[in-house]
């Protein structure tokens, strides 16, 4: 069953900005990023540090606890596949924000949702191959 949470007006959260949004214990953070919203697992694929207070350089983010990037766009560390950041799908439904929060719709970098527990897992971007 889908579980939808609303998040507001579209547009509180300016470029730029960021939000956490705390649901049945879970902290999810979302980003304005040049117009564009993202919404991921506030715990690093890496060792669980919060990715809420990382440094965003364009899409990408760098976790504060040991420094690995993950592109928001794709949930991926840039260039290299590795861990990949759990993402969940946000829509504008009648000009507010609503966060889907249904673990096996959890947009994953490699494309599959989460475990078959309904669990977040540790996930790996395929390695990109360098021609
Ligand atoms: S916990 Fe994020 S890089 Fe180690």
């Amino acid at each position: 069953m889908s579980r939808q949470v609303g998040m507001g007006v579209a547009g509180e959260i300016e470029p730029g900005q960021r939000r956490r949004v705390f649901v049945d214990g879970r902290c999810i953070v979302v980003f304005n990023v040049d117009g564009a919203i993202y919404a991921i697992d506030d715990a690093c694929p890496h060792n669980g540090a919060s990715l809420g207070n990382g440094q965003l350089e364009g899409h990408v983010l760098r976790c504060p606890a040991h420094g690995l990037r993950f592109d928001l766009r794709t949930g991926c560390t840039p260039g290299t596949g590795g861990l990949s950041l759990i993402k969940f799908a946000v829509e504008t439904v009648d000009s507010k924000l609503v966060l889907n929060l249904d673990e096996q719709n959890a947009v994953l970098a490699n494309g599959t949702g989460g475990n078959a527990a309904g669990q977040p897992e540790a996930q790996h971007c395929a390695t990109r191959q360098e021609k």
